[in-house]
């Protein structure tokens, strides 16, 4: 058990919205008071980028924790109060060919980040693939943030990512969650997106009370309207409350920054309560969540059972 609560953000489908979710969501519980730091584990370094830092200036990155023994802390850097970034370089694209000779190479970080870090949180920025960093990431973590666009293939890709998490929950990290999934890009209007969000209900709805990691994830209430100023703003390296505070992005990502630390984020704490019955617009609340486990068979939703989001 890490001391610090631990999220790994992904999708192994590029473009949904992770980095931009693991900056301004990272910025907004940083703004709350909670000391928080956000892991760049993607060679792309959009995340080290956003937040204003060029990859391979800061003297260490997640490439040295990854090969060298270079501590996790040693290459984390305060950038505004209460929040910290382990940046990334490109030279971490190599990391997978690097380790691969590496006997545990999927637990380095959890290795890493199993000392005592000053944070109450941490956030990992994955690669959109479901290689060994993001392994790595699942290995770490108490819990899986699925970023989501609302569109037709949205659900595709689902089915195989929970299938690598239910993997990595059996072999390597049995107490991995999914916290749940984060509707990105929202188009407010559109038929198709609250269509998408009633499957993606109807198929976690069909886990509760299963063994399944996925059996109490929740699709977040408040989700992320299209705003172009959250495209705008990594280009000048900052978060979207940096850039543009009054925004409707800076407003969603506040929102679900209070969301977020009131059903998942509570430090140690017990599995999240159901949501309270509300008037917003996309989710309604999570069902108690039943005591008795059902059967244990793990559902399969990359094998095409009917109704899993393998085949939206
Ligand atoms: N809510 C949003 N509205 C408009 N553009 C967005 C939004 N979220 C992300 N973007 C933009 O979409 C692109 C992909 O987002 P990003 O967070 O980098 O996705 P990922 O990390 O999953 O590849 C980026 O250019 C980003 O600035
Ligand atoms: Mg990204």
């Amino acid at each position: 058990m890490l001391s610090v609560k631990t999220f790994a953000v992904i999708n192994q489908k590029g473009g949904v919205g992770k980095t931009t979710t693991v900056a301004n969501l990272g910025a907004a519980i940083a703004a709350r008071g909670h000391d928080i730091c956000l892991v760049d584990l993607d060679p792309q370094a959009h995340l080290t980028l956003h937040l204003g830092i060029e990859p391979g200036q800061p003297p260490l990155s997640t490439y040295d924790v990854l090969l060298s023994d270079a501590s996790f802390a040693a290459a984390t850097m305060l950038v505004a109060p209460h929040l910290s970034v382990a940046p990334a370089v490109i030279d971490l694209a190599a990391a997978e060919i690097e380790l691969v000779t590496t006997v545990g190479r999927e637990q380095i970080l959890r290795d890493k980040m199993a000392a005592h870090l000053p944070y109450e949180f941490a956030m990992i920025d994955c690669p959109p693939s479901l290689g060994l960093l993001t392994l790595n990431a699942l290995a770490a973590a108490d819990e899986v943030f699925i970023p989501l666009q609302p569109h037709f293939l949205a659900l595709q890709g689902l089915g195989k990512l929970l299938e690598t998490v239910s993997l990595v929950q059996r072999r390597i990290n049995p107490r991995l969650r999914v916290a749940g999934v984060l509707l990105c890009m929202y188009e407010t209007a559109t038929r198709l997106a609250a269509e998408v969000v009633a499957d993606l209900r109807a198929f976690f709805d069909a886990a509760r009370g299963t063994h399944v990691p996925w059996a109490n994830a929740r699709i977040f209430e408040h989700y992320i309207r299209r705003n172009v100023k959250l495209a705008e703003c990594p280009s000048y390296g900052k978060t979207i409350f940096d850039y543009e505070p009054a925004s409707n992005g800076a407003q969603d990502y506040t929102m679900l920054a209070e969301e977020f630390l009131a059903v998942v984020g509570a430090a140690g704490g017990p599995a999240p309560a159901p949501l309270e019955a509300s008037a917003a617009p996309v989710v309604e609340p999570n069902p108690p969540q039943a005591d008795a486990p059902a059967e244990a068979e793990t559902p399969s939703p990359a094998t095409g059972q009917a109704g899993t989001p393998g085949q939206a």
